[in-house]
């Protein structure tokens, strides 16, 4: 059995000049280290593919699941195709520097509280996460947007050819689960996705209308459904380890420099997922309202 850790990182936001200078702490504690990268490395695909190559030629494995940013077509990008065609010529660009992506088989990890199967999920979000008394996507977008929250994706998002991001969700969500339900139910599984799993992470966040643009309730049951012995995610830029139903979600993200310099890394730019590293990993009080992705410019 190698003697390496399961480490995992979101949110590195590459585009900013800043999180550039970080990518160079990102080391391995040795040889046989894998790193889970859920997501949000930047907006460019040359920027996506430099930093995940770069990662590649220093962890024995590198594990790559998307962001909302990776979507996002904007001018500075020479690559200009909808998000569902980014998608898939970001998996090949990945399988070509080795990165093993969401189409992949999930990797067994064989270190130090393993065996586990790590899969990178891919899932989206549905606008299913609304306010209460909010019934259904039209209403909650006009609400968000008369309290000034509007996420940027609703502007760099192409879902072409799905109608809406929703169904592009809700077509990622039926695959995922199929792959789910076919794996072997005695190896557990670490499911590393960019938006959290389960709601309840998105209870704390400063503008709760921000929360529709984080999940699907379609997921909500799979730590308990499927054999999981932990959550990874980000997009929240709120690090932090928090337990559901017994399983432990770690939120992995780096963030903004405005956000890190205020927290600083308390825990390291790498979270340890494996071997579990224990208390102080123990159940997290909820924490006040940090932060949220910033509302559209
Ligand atoms: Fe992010
Ligand atoms: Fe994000």
């Amino acid at each position: 059995m190698p003697d390496g850790r399961l480490l995992a990182v979101s949110d590195l936001h590459v585009g900013v000049a800043e999180n550039r200078g970080t990518l160079e702490a990102l080391r391995p504690t040795g040889p046989d280290d894998w790193l889970i990268v859920a997501g949000d490395v930047a907006e460019r695909v040359r920027d996506v593919e430099a930093t995940l190559g770069f990662l590649a030629g220093r962890f024995a494995k590198v594990l790559w699941t998307p962001g909302n940013h990776e979507l996002w077509t904007t001018t500075q990008d020479q690559v200009d195709l909808p998000a569902p065609a980014r998608y898939r010529l970001l998996v090949e660009r990945c399988r070509a520097l080795g990165v093993t992506t969401p189409e992949d088989p999930y990797p067994t990890w064989q270190g130090p509280d393993g065996p586990c199967a790590v899969a990178p999920v891919f899932t989206l979000y549905d606008y299913s996460w609304r306010v209460p008394g909010v019934t259904d996507k039209q209403q909650s977008l006009a609400r968000a947007r008369d309290n000034g929250v509007v996420c940027t994706d609703e502007y760099r998002i192409d879902p072409a050819p799905y109608p809406g991001i929703e169904d592009w969700c809700r077509e990622r969500v039926a695959a995922t689960e199929q792959a789910l339900a076919a794996h072997d139910p005695a190896l557990p599984l670490v499911l590393a996705g960019h938006w959290p799993l389960d709601r309840r992470p998105t209870d704390i966040l400063r503008h709760p209308d921000f929360a529709q643009w984080c999940g699907t309730d379609l997921t909500a049951d799979w730590h308990r459904r499927f054999n999981v012995a932990a959550v990874v995610y980000g997009h929240l830029h709120i690090p932090r380890t928090t337990w559901y139903d017994g399983v432990r979600f770690e939120e992995v993200s780096l963030g903004y420099p405005r956000e890190w310099r205020r927290r600083g890394h308390p825990r390291g730019l790498l979270r340890q997922i494996l071997p579990y590293p224990g208390p102080p990993e123990q159940p997290v009080p909820a924490e006040p309202p940090v932060s949220a992705e910033p509302p559209a410019p």
